[in-house]
């Protein structure tokens, strides 16, 4: 997972021209290491498949999927529920990419894809939605506390809140939080993702927790798709830099990430009312 400031799109605001060009730069590394991913986190097809079977939402619910990448989860709901409702996320690539899969697999659905900062997402009304969530994007709203608040903010009574956020398998060495640009406070633990739910009041139903395998695909795919990128645009005067970040990301991983980060999709429930 690119999960150094450096690396993190949303830690950059967008104001003056600048930042903008800093922020396209990152994007752009970001689509180039994505561009063999659907799913654009760590997460395996059959868990996100079991995500949204669990689900049972109404028809037409509403829901926002904040940070929505290729759309996949969003697709997916829209394809098994009928949803209405908002993709967000801040990539151009990713957005173009979304709406292609969302006209061929659901043409008819009721969905918008916003490009904007999805810390100024709001809904029509607080609690308004059926299913609110943020997947693999916790920095926007100022890490995964915050990213809660939010989210159950936005949600009705009973609806659904999901986050998907690292956590440390393992306290990580000073080597690996210096390789990758983290520090320990950015992550909790398992238990404390899931604890930070409880603490506002939402039921903690399931997690979705990723074996090394689906951390291998994740990882693995980057390293793919950068070396593929480098062999079809050699005169690209990016291609140093990709190469330099991804050899730094994949040592990274190698040495330390694989056994000390995790990853889980966290599936709240908020309370009915009298709950
Ligand atoms: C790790 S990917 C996760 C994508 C998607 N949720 C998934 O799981 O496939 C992070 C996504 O966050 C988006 N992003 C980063 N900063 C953002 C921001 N401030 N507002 C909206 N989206 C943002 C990126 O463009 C990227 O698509």
């Amino acid at each position: 997972m690119l999960i150094n400031g450096e690396n993190r799109p949303g830690t950059a605001q967008i104001g003056g021209l600048q930042e903008v060009e800093a922020i396209m730069d990152i994007l752009k590394f970001y689509d180039i290491t994505h561009r063999e991913h659907v799913i654009c986190n760590p997460t395996n097809e059959e868990k996100l498949t079991r995500l949204v079977e669990l689900l049972r939402l109404p028809p037409r619910a509403q829901v926002v999927d904040i940070a929505c990448g290729k759309g996949e989860f969003l697709i997916r709901l829209a394809e098994a529920y009928d949803v209405r409702g908002t993709g967000v996320d801040l990539s151009p690539f990713h957005l173009a990419d979304a709406a292609k899969r969302l006209q061929a697999r659901a043409p008819r659905a009721a969905i918008a894809l916003q490009a904007m900062n999805g810390a100024d997402f709001k809904p029509a009304a607080p609690h308004s939605l059926e299913l609110a969530s943020c997947i693999g994007a916790s920095w926007i709203f100022g890490g995964h506390d915050q990213t809660l608040e939010a989210l159950n903010g936005m949600v009705r009574p009973g609806g659904w809140v999901i986050a998907g956020e690292p956590y440390w398998r393992q306290e990580p060495t000073a080597e690996y939080l210096a390789a990758c640009g983290c520090a320990r406070e950015d992550f909790g633990s398992h238990a404390t993702n899931a604890e930070a739910g409880e603490r506002r009041g939402m039921v903690l139903v399931h997690t979705f927790v990723s074996s090394r395998d689906d951390w291998d695909r994740y990882e693995g795919l980057q390293w793919y798709a950068a070396a593929a990128y480098a062999r079809a645009h050699p005169d690209d005067p990016d291609v140093p830099e990709l190469a330099e970040r991804m050899a730094k990301a994949k040592a990274a991983y190698l040495r330390w990430g694989r056994e000390a980060l995790g990853w889980a999709i966290y599936l709240f429930r908020t309370r009915a009312r009298g709950e």
